[in-house]
């Protein structure tokens, strides 16, 4: 899936198959298209659409590279573009400005423009001798402490800029990012867990591809070719983090590599690998669907990254590195490669002989179940009373192992990563802001571990005929999931805790928090047939739905069914 060409389609119906979606969709493409000429007094050249999606689970390893489930939900995010004639260029100097306006009109319009600006970098050579390097790098302005709707749009735009516009050394531009005009459109609510970011991004990415005219690459050595998947993910994964969250690469990857009616497992070590499986849930004796929920609590992965998202993406780099010390992994914790996964630290412990980046050999879903069956064995390891006896020399095994787990201050977390405060600031915090009194090595890292096991549990549910004590099964390790995020990971909120709780009271097999949590949406799996029922149920029984009319209902709680990744539509 990775090395296919990101798709660019010129019809409706080759773009969305059923043809009731290509229908209600031709009507929603027309009606940018005609808004983009009224606002911009010109045609837009392309549509690029990005989904966003739901994940079933597997919350919270991605960026501990442990494989995820998530599907692309059918709201999306469309992006009209085309280069501003040049007749509209107000002062004829302007290189790359952007003219962007939303249909929301919350989102007020915004113009702005790329500066390259001279940055001196200092390069560590091979002879071990720093030189310094100017390299012009682009600037767009971009502040992580504020949500701004037009961020998203920067951050994939530099992307692009720095990918196919950036002069090495000295040398002048080859080419100029072109004046562009676009006008965005999204059914994803913001903040509710089902990715309006990711989505955003890959769309903006995908839009300034299209209208600068390099969605097909000219490369040295090879025939042109059209920019694959992969590339666009791994673009939209820098692009966001200019963001300001540190986010792994679940969410980009399910927007672009998506297939109609499959979810996809999505695994990142030793590379990057997204593979479409057929939903069990539609195979069963009685069929099942995935029911969304919005506890209407706004997550905004932005403005708690330091306390939450951010801070999570610390925490479990440290214990990466405070395990692998506990399991004496020396080859690991000598490598070159300062900050290492989780996931690096069970292939090192099992032996895998896996190496990023090194396509084989990698472990088989089997042999990654047993290893992890043996890590959360080991895990028990990192409770502070046993790292503290560790380190005194006492019987570890001994130490009280019950009990609350407060965590570690900082200067114990420093001690047991076993660098000193420098090296350490320099390795985990020098490139993010976290905030946090206790750090919690030891409840994140099993989280991460039973998380993984759980995911391939869930995985391995694709015999032929199935009965509906499956349903049952998959429903518990989504609960089971959604007990770990909970109490382990602290990625809930009471109102996820309740409205989850309460899904499962109205019939659903399984249920939990989806996407960064802290707010935003739920997933149940439900019975085909009980879905009506249970829907009403939560409506009636979640309070704050009480107030909301019709629409906005069915925006917060509705059925999803997996739709197509991103793609551009050609407007002829
Ligand atoms: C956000 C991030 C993802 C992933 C989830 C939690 O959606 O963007 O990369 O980490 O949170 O599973």
């Amino acid at each position: 899936m990775a090395t296919e060409p990101v798709p660019i389609f010129t019809s409706v119906i080759d773009a969305h198959p059923i043809p009731a979606i290509a229908t209600r969709e031709a009507a929603r493409f027309d009606a940018l298209v005609s808004e983009f000429t009224q606002r911009f007094g010109h045609k837009p050249a392309y549509i690029a659409r990005a989904p966003g999606r739901v994940n079933i689970i597997g919350e919270h390893i991605d960026y501990a590279l442990f494989g995820v489930f998530p599907a692309a939900v059918e709201q999306d995010v469309l992006i009209a573009c085309a280069r501003r004639p040049d007749d509209l260029v107000l002062d004829g100097g302007e290189r790359g400005h952007v003219h962007a306006q939303n249909l929301q009109p919350k989102y007020t319009p915004q113009t702005f423009a790329p500066m390259l600006r001279d940055a001196a970098i200092t390069q560590n050579t091979e002879q071990s001798a720093s030189s310094h390097v100017r390299l012009h790098q682009w600037h767009l302005d971009i502040d992580p402490r504020q949500l701004r709707w037009e961020s998203y749009v920067k951050a994939g735009y530099y992307g692009v800029l720095e990918r196919f516009f950036t002069p090495s050394g000295s040398a002048a531009l080859e080419s100029e990012p072109v004046n562009t005009d676009i006008l965005v459109t999204g059914t994803i609510p913001a903040g509710s867990g089902l990715s309006s970011s990711a989505a955003m991004v890959v769309a903006s990415t995908l839009a300034f591809l299209a209208v600068n005219d390099k969605l097909d690459i000219a490369t040295p050595d090879a025939p042109t070719r059209r920019i694959t998947k992969g590339e666009l993910v791994s673009m939209a994964v820098e692009n966001e983090k200019r963001v300001g969250v540190n986010s792994g690469g679940m969410d980009q990857a399910a927007s672009v590599t998506a297939l109609p009616s499959t979810a996809l497992y999505i695994s990142f070590y030793p590379v990057f690998h997204a593979e479409p499986v057929p939903l069990p849930i539609r195979r069963t004796a009685r069929k099942a669907v995935w029911v969304c929920a919005n506890s209407l609590v706004q997550s905004e992965k932005v403005l708690g990254a330091k306390t939450r998202y951010n801070l999570r993406v610390v925490e479990t780099l440290v214990a990466a590195r405070i395990l692998a010390r506990v399991l004496g992994l020396s080859a690991l914790l000598a490598s070159g490669d300062s900050k290492f996964t989780l996931r690096e630290v069970l292939a090192a412990y099992v032996g895998s002989g896996e190496a990023k980046g090194a396509p084989a050999p990698a472990l088989t879903p089997e042999q990654l179940s047993a290893g992890l069956e043996r890590m959360l064995d080991e895990v028990e390891r990192l409770r502070p009373a046993r790292l503290a006896a560790r380190e005194a020399g006492a019987d570890a095994a001994q130490a009280d192992a019950a009990g609350e787990e407060l965590g570690l201050t900082y200067d114990e977390m420093v001690r047991f990563s076993g660098l000193d405060a420098a090296a350490f600031h320099a390795t985990y915090l020098s490139w993010v802001e976290v905030e946090a009194t206790r750090f919690q090595i030891y409840k994140r890292t099993k989280h991460v571990f039973s998380e993984a096991l759980r995911v391939l549990r869930f995985r391995a549910a694709d015999a032929d005929a199935l009965p509906e004590s499956t349903l049952h099964d998959l429903g518990a390790l989504m609960s089971a999931s959604q007990a770990s995020c909970s109490a382990l990971f602290e990625c809930s909120c009471p109102e996820l805790d309740a409205l989850t709780a309460l899904a499962l009271r109205s019939g659903a097999y399984g249920s939990r928090l989806t996407g960064a949590g802290w707010g935003g949406c739920t997933v149940s799996l439900v019975a085909e047939d009980e879905a009506e029922a249970f829907i009403a149920r939560l409506v009636a029984g979640y309070p704050p739905y009480a107030g909301l009319g019709d629409e906005a209902r069915r925006e917060a709680v509705f059925a999803t069914v997996p739709s197509n990744g991103a793609f551009v539509f050609k407007l002829g």
